[in-house]
C-alpha cells in the first residue's frame, strides 16, 4: 500500500464536473453529454469550444460567431508579438508558450477565455517558425481555427484533409475530467486569481513528460525503431534497461484509451493523401508489440496505448513538427481549461488539501 503521498491522489473525488466524463474500466470519455468519438468525427474546434463554454452544441449561427470571434482574436495576439520580448526565444516551445502567455493581462473571465484560446496557436506558430529563422505569418480572418494554425505555420493555405484531422485531434483533446494540468488551474482559480494565471499554470503542468509531452518521446522512439520487424527488440531492451514506452499506459484507463482508436481512424482518413501510410502500419506494430511486453511484466495492470500514442502519428501525418506537439495540445485543452475555471469559480470554495507531518 502506497503512503498517501506517494499515491498520486489516485481515485479521490476533487470537483463536480459537467464538462467531461471518464469511464477508465470501459474506456469511454464523454464531452458535455458527447461522446469523444462523435466529437472527432464531426465537431469543428470551433464546435468543442460552444460546447466547453456554454454546455451545449453551437447551431450554426453560433458557430459563426464563435469563428469571427477567434478570428479576431487571433489578429489581436499577432499583433502583441513585438511587445512579448525574448519570450519566444526558449528553445522549448511550451516555455515559450508559459512564458508568451504571461505577457497577457488579464480582464473579464469570457472575453479571456476567447483572447487565450485564440493566442496559444498564434504564439506556437510564431515560435515554431522563429526557431527555423522564418518571420511569423499573420493569421487571416476567414479561415476556422484548425485552417488558420496550420496556415501560419507553413505560410500557405492547407489543404481539406489536414484541416479536418487537425480539427478532429483538437476536438478530441479538448477536454478529459480531472487531469493534472485542469486541476492545476482549479486550484489556482479556486484562490480567486485570474484566467490568466491559471492558464500559465496548467501550461506548466502540461509540460511535463507524464502528462501532455509524451508524443514527441513517441515519434523519436518510432523513428529509433525504424522497422515493425524491430520493435520486439527495441521494446524489450528498453524495458529491460528500465525505462517507459512512451504513449503506453494511463492512470485512468484499464482498457485502450479510447481517444487512441478515434485519432487512428481520423489518421486512417489522411492514408487516401499518402500522409500517414507507412508511420501507421509501423505504429501498429509498436503498438501490438508494446502491449504484449508489457502485459508479460506486469500482468495485473493494463498497460494499453494511451491518446498520446497516435497523437504522435495523426501530428506528424498532418506536418506538424515534433517540437510543437505539446504547444499544439495546449492550443486544444487551453478551452477546457477555460470551462474549468469558470466551473470553479461558481464553486467558490478554496482547494485546501492536507497533509501528514513526517519530519523531525
Ligand atoms: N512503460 C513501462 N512501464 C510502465 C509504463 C510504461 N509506459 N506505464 C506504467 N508502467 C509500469 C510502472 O513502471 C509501474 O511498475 P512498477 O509497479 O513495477 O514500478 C507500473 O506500471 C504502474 O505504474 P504507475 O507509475 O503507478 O502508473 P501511473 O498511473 O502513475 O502512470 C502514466 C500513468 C501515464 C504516467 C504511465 O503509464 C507512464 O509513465 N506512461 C508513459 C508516459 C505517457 O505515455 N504519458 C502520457 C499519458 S496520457
Amino acid at each position: 500500500m502506497r503512503s498517501p503521498s506517494a499515491s498520486g491522489l489516485d481515485g479521490v473525488v476533487v470537483a463536480e464536473t459537467a464538462l467531461s466524463d471518464v469511464d477508465g474500466e470501459r474506456g469511454r470519455l464523454v464531452i458535455c453529454g458527447h461522446p469523444v468519438e462523435d466529437l472527432v468525427e464531426r465537431a469543428t474546434f470551433e464546435d468543442a469550444c460552444g460546447l466547453m463554454w456554454n454546455a451545449a452544441y453551437p447551431s450554426a449561427a453560433e458557430r459563426e460567431d464563435l469563428r469571427a470571434a477567434l478570428a479576431d482574436a487571433r489578429q489581436q495576439a499577432f499583433a502583441l508579438l513585438p511587445s512579448l520580448g525574448a519570450a519566444l526565444d526558449s528553445a522549448d516551445g511550451m516555455e515559450a508558450l508559459r512564458a508568451a502567455i504571461g505577457h497577457l493581462r488579464a480582464g473579464e473571465l469570457h472575453a479571456d477565455a476567447v483572447r487565450l484560446t485564440a493566442a496559444i496557436p498564434v504564439f506556437a506558430a510564431a515560435w515554431a517558425r522563429r526557431t527555423s529563422g522564418q518571420p511569423p505569418v499573420p493569421p487571416q480572418p476567414g479561415l476556422s481555427h484548425a485552417a488558420d494554425y496550420l496556415q501560419m505555420l507553413a505560410g500557405a493555405a492547407p489543404d481539406r484533409p489536414r484541416v479536418a484531422a487537425l480539427d478532429a485531434y483538437l476536438c478530441c483533446v479538448v477536454d478529459h475530467g480531472m487531469n493534472a494540468s485542469t486541476f492545476a488551474a482549479r486550484v489556482v482559480a479556486s484562490t480567486g486569481s485570474d484566467l490568466i494565471s491559471a492558464i500559465v499554470t496548467a501550461i506548466g503542468a502540461l509540460k511535463g513528460p507524464l502528462h501532455g509531452g509524451a508524443p514527441g518521446p513517441v515519434l523519436d522512439m518510432l523513428d529509433a525503431i525504424g522497422h515493425p520487424d524491430q520493435a520486439a527488440r527495441w521494446l524489450t531492451a528498453e524495458l529491460t534497461a528500465g525505462r517507459r514506452i512512451m504513449g503506453m499506459g494511463h492512470r485512468i484507463y484499464r482498457v485502450r484509451d479510447p481517444r487512441a482508436a478515434a485519432l487512428e481512424r481520423a489518421i486512417s482518413a489522411l492514408e487516401g493523401t499518402g500522409a500517414a501510410g507507412a508511420r501507421l502500419t509501423l505504429a501498429r506494430a509498436v503498438e501490438r508489440d508494446a502491449e504484449r511486453l508489457l502485459r508479460e511484466r506486469h500482468p495485473e495492470r493494463a498497460l494499453r496505448a494511451n491518446v498520446e500514442f497516435y497523437t504522435a502519428v495523426l501530428l506528424e501525418a498532418i506536418g506538424i513538427p515534433r517540437t510543437l506537439f505539446s504547444p499544439t495540445f495546449a492550443a486544444s485543452r487551453v478551452a477546457g481549461w477555460c470551462a474549468h475555471v469558470d466551473e470553479q469559480r461558481r464553486v467558490g470554495r478554496l482547494i485546501r488539501p492536507a497533509s501528514t507531518y513526517v519530519g523531525p
